[in-house]
């Protein structure tokens, strides 16, 4: 008797502690979703987008580009689109997907889509800038043709680390280095951005090949959106957003869990897979560029 009511009142302990956890998470306002209007708007050029049920397609002609951006601005979490980039001749164009907060000092996260001749592969340019400087620069090539179909796109943000993956592989992470006395983005709200757009000046093969404005329009499709992260009013101080979405005796979040303030070793040696076969510069080992080695480069083991 005494074995089993003390078991059930453990028990109940439990249901309040996950109870506790729903309501905690509930008013993170954590949002998790696939539809588009939900969460997103279109910031420019409202034409040039097209709705076909869960798919959203966005075009680049002659006359402009398209971009959207998220109703909200968070802090920390994960957000993941999918997305097919535009078939056949692209070069020219960028597809941007991407996390920012404002103003001068802002912080980013991209990925940038560079577009190419048809046939020939499209390649992945990552950046981060911290309070306002980007010159981050890394760039990949896929082990798929992204173009064929939709895949998942995501940027996992935490106080440890940034995580960019692509069909859940990382394929970059920025660590926190603070304790080493570099500075890290953890302290202004971000919303999600989208955009495409004419970059024929420097994006295929250097600048090189220019938009076939014959091949025009350059669609880019999305599907699958999903936002997991803690909402920031942006009648808030960012300040007390960054208190509030940070863990506390009284709540705590997924994105603070040890699980993934550093990647797994599986992750690791996906990320090693990745550098070793995929990468095709990295600002790291860009010694013309950078003849002293950028401060964090020394430091990030990856
Ligand atoms: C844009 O492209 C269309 C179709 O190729 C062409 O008819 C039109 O003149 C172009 N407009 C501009 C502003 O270049
Ligand atoms: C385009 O294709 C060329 C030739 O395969 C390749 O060198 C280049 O990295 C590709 N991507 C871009 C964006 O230029």
């Amino acid at each position: 008797m005494a074995s089993s009511s003390s078991r059930s009142l453990s028990m109940c302990a439990a249901c309040v502690m996950v109870l506790v956890l729903s309501v905690a998470s509930a008013t993170a306002g954590s949002v998790r979703t696939s539809r588009f209007d939900e969460l997103f708007q279109p910031s420019w050029a409202l034409d040039h987008f097209t709705y076909e049920g869960e798919l959203l397609k966005m075009k680049l002609d002659n006359y402009s580009g398209a971009g959207f951006s998220s109703k909200s601005k968070y802090m920390f979490g994960k957000v993941t689109t999918q997305i097919k980039l535009v078939e056949g001749d692209s070069a020219g164009t960028v597809t941007a997907f991407y996390m920012s907060s404002e103003g001068s000092n802002h912080n980013e996260f991209d990925f940038e889509f560079l577009g190419n001749t048809t046939g020939e592969p499209y390649l992945v340019q990552t950046n981060v800038y911290v309070n306002g400087v980007g010159n981050r620069e890394q760039r990949l090539n896929l082990w798929f043709d992204p173009t064929k179909d939709f895949h998942s796109y995501s940027l996992l943000w935490n106080q440890r680390q940034v995580v960019f993956l692509v069909d859940d592989t990382p394929i970059r992470v920025h660590s926190n280095l603070e304790h080493r006395g570099i500075p890290y983005p953890k302290d202004q709200p971000m919303g999600v951005y989208s955009s495409i757009w004419n970059a024929d000046d420097w994006a295929t093969q250097g600048g090189r090949v220019k938009t076939d404005w014959t091949h025009a329009p350059f669609v880019a499709s999305y599907t699958g959106f999903q936002i997991d992260a803690c909402v920031c009013p942006a009648t808030v101080a960012a300040s007390d957003n960054a208190r509030h979405c940070s863990s506390s005796a009284e709540k705590r979040y997924w994105w603070d869990e040890p699980t993934v303030s550093e990647l797994s070793t599986h992750q690791s040696h996906q990320l090693l897979w990745v550098r070793a076969n995929h990468m095709v510069y990295d600002y790291c080992s860009d010694a013309t560029r950078f003849p002293s080695i950028p401060v964090e480069c020394e430091h990030h083991r990856h």
